[in-house]
């Protein structure tokens, strides 16, 4: 339960993220499919990986803001393309030290991801919305709307 605690603290701070769901809701989420990063045994890095058949995509991304600065996001995104087996990662953003870490990571600005991924990325960006306006979210979703143009797709193409 202290993990999902701490999830949901996390996406409750964080309003570039997806909401928070219930702590009984959370705490499903973090037995699927996810990747962490802890010290001690107690959570400091979170992110969702999401399956697109041939691709899959790094979204929901957060370090605990104690943690922040000292290379734990590279960290978190190098363990996640460790153990995601997909040939082609994804994600989106418009947070510059994101940005900073995936480009240190090998990721590199694509416009056009492919057909399925850009579909399956529209689809989950109006789920999104849909999740801020049924938990009446509306600050967080005035933050991601306005800066809607500012996004970009990042991949990573592994040999
Ligand atoms: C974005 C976030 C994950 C970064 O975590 P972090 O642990 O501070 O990241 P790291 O220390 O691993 O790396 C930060 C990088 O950004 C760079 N950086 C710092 N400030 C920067 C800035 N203003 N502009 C550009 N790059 C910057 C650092 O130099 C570093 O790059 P380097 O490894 O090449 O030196 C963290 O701030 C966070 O959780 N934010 C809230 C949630 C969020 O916005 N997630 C992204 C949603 S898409």
């Amino acid at each position: 339960m202290q993990d999902a605690q701490w999830l949901r603290e996390m996406l409750s701070q964080e309003l570039e993220v997806r909401p928070p769901r219930s702590l009984k809701a959370e705490q499903k989420y973090l037995s699927s499919n996810i990747i962490t990063l802890r010290v001690d045994g107690s959570l400091i890095g979170y992110t969702d990986i999401r399956d697109y058949g041939k691709a899959a995509e790094i979204t929901t991304f957060i370090i605990d803001p104690k943690f922040r600065g000292k290379g734990n996001a590279k960290k978190l995104v190098l363990k996640a393309i460790e153990i995601t087996p997909h040939k082609i990662i994804l994600s989106c953003t418009r947070n510059p030290k994101m940005a900073a870490v995936l480009e240190g990571c090998g990721f590199e600005i694509t416009h056009w991801p492919g057909l399925k991924e850009y579909i399956l990325l529209t689809i989950n960006t109006i789920k999104r919305v849909f999740s801020m306006i049924i938990r009446l979210e509306f600050k967080r979703l005035w933050v991601q709307a306005k800066g809607f143009t500012k996004y970009k797709i990042y991949k990573l193409q592994i040999e």
